[in-house]
């Protein structure tokens, strides 16, 4: 940090997808001409922002008790003599319940949707002279990104780089249509912009997101915008998520084969392997599909790393049903996943559909498939032991002299590498595996393979 010391603290706690961790970025962007920095701790701060998922009814509640919490620490403070703090809700649970969280915490001051955080500076200016209008929830993605700085001020070599948002695809478990509102797309330039000047701060990695990141509908969808981006000089590596099956086309696939700088991982979520389930959640997709994408991915890049999302326990699952997603797990061998239990989420089709699955089968089910997926994820990571791969250090690690950085298959990778390695990608040769990391030592860069 450089120039004056910021007079005021802001801290931003992120609950969520990548998505919201690219917003909180960019409030803290939006409140720093204000003379807010960004702060660790809620203690202290000036003005404390939580950025809310919905998604499932757990990320929502801890979204109340947070709020408990942060008025018993206002109260504290003020009892204290300190000054009042501003307490704003902002992201999905914002945007899904407003009213409500107005209603069950009268603390808050503020509430802002993932669409409406461009107006932080006026809407907290508003509330310090008087109570005026606490809630802003309107949908205007356009709006926002055009009102967003250019310039940003990256925390590291790697960023998230939002290219589009909002989902048309009405799952009907998911809220997200309803919280983010419809499929748009930023205008190639603008995201060119952005990665010029992150590449230009020493970012080495950007992650393009998107809730349906792969219904990009730039000139030339996502496969043209990967193909201008990787063009950037110091831009050596490009991911994207979250992509959909249904929007996975033969140019995209094709890149995966043809530009290097596309990394080869790709999270592609399938919910389920039964067809009458995926009916039932208005995938559009079948096992059968997907399992002819991921072939056709593995045709053109066949070491590329499979990630995907499933739910367990959805209306009307039965045991075949799910001995179904198991077989599908086994066909594809992931290198990472998350699974869920199913989530009633108010509003939602699925909520009212008949047959919802009892709790402990739930369990059960998450129990079995998180060992099978735990089980991939170890078999690929122990595959890499004996490679010599790229690795991009990203950050010290927890002991001295080592360093922490990313292999293309975005596995952490811990290594006794000096500091002056940081932000640069070097060939490592991996030595051993863990569940959830890889250990190795620098090797010589002639052996470094193509990843
Ligand atoms: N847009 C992405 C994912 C969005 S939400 C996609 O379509 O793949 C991330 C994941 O949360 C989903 O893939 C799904 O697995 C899970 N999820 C969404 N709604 C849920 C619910 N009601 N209960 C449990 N898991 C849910
Ligand atoms: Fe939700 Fe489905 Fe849209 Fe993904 S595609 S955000 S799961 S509705
Ligand atoms: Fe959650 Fe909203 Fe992301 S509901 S998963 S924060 S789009």
């Amino acid at each position: 940090m450089s120039g004056s010391a910021p007079q005021k603290r802001l801290y931003i706690k992120t609950y969520g997808c990548q998505m919201n961790v690219y917003d909180s970025e960019r409030m803290a962007d939006v409140l720093s001409p204000l003379g807010y920095g960004v702060t660790d701790s809620p203690e202290g701060a000036d003005l404390v922002v939580l950025n809310t998922c919905h998604i499932r009814e757990k990320a929502t509640e801890k979204v109340y008790s947070e709020l408990g919490k942060l008025k018993e620490m206002r109260e504290e403070r003020m009892a204290q003599g300190g000054a009042r703090s501003t307490i704003v809700v902002a992201g999905c649970v914002a945007q899904a319940e407003g009213e409500e969280i107005m209603r069950r915490q009268p603390a808050v001051d503020l509430v802002v949707g993932p669409q409406a955080y461009h107006q932080l500076p006026e809407l907290i200016a508003r509330t310090h002279r008087a109570r005026g209008e606490r809630l802003a929830a309107d949908f205007a993605a356009d709006v926002k990104f055009d009102a967003l700085p250019t310039d940003r001020r990256p925390t590291g070599v790697t960023a998230f780089l939002t290219v589009q948002e909002g989902c048309d695809k009405f799952c009907t478990f998911c809220v997200v249509p309803y919280t983010r509102g419809a499929e748009w797309s930023r205008p190639a330039e603008a995201i060119e912009a952005e990665a010029r000047s992150l590449a230009g701060q020493g970012v080495r990695e950007v992650t393009l997101l998107g809730q349906n990141v792969n219904a990009y509908a730039g000139e030339g969808g996502l496969a043209a915008l990967v193909r201008r981006l990787a063009a950037i000089p110091g831009l050596d590596r490009i991911r994207y998520t979250t992509s959909h099956p249904r929007d996975m086309d033969e140019a995209l696939i094709a890149a995966h084969g043809e530009v290097d700088a596309l990394m080869p991982y790709l999270h592609l979520p399938v919910q389920s392997g039964s067809d009458r389930i995926l009916k039932a959640m208005n995938r559009a997709h079948t096992a059968g599909s997907y399992l002819r994408l991921i072939e056709k991915t593995r045709a053109a890049r066949p070491d590329i790393a499979i990630s995907g999302d499933f739910i367990v326990g959805f209306p009307g699952e039965r045991d075949a049903d799910f001995e179904a997603t198991l077989e599908l797990v086994r066909a594809v061998g992931h290198a990472s996943a998350f699974s869920f239990k199913y989530s009633r989420r108010p509003g939602t089709p699925a909520a009212a559909m008949p047959g919802q699955v009892d709790e402990a089968v739930k369990d059960e089910r998450l129990a079995r498939l998180n060992a099978l997926l735990e089980a991939q994820q170890r078999a690929f990571n122990a595959a890499q032991v004996g490679r010599v791969l790229p690795v991009l250090f990203e950050r010290r690690g927890r002991h001295t002299g080592q360093l922490v950085g990313r292999s293309p298959y975005l596995q952490s990778v811990h290594v006794s590498a000096p500091d002056r390695l940081l932000g640069q990608i070097v060939p490592v040769r991996i030595e051993s595996a863990a569940r959830m990391s890889l250990a190795g030592v620098l090797a010589e860069a002639p052996e470094l393979e193509p990843a």
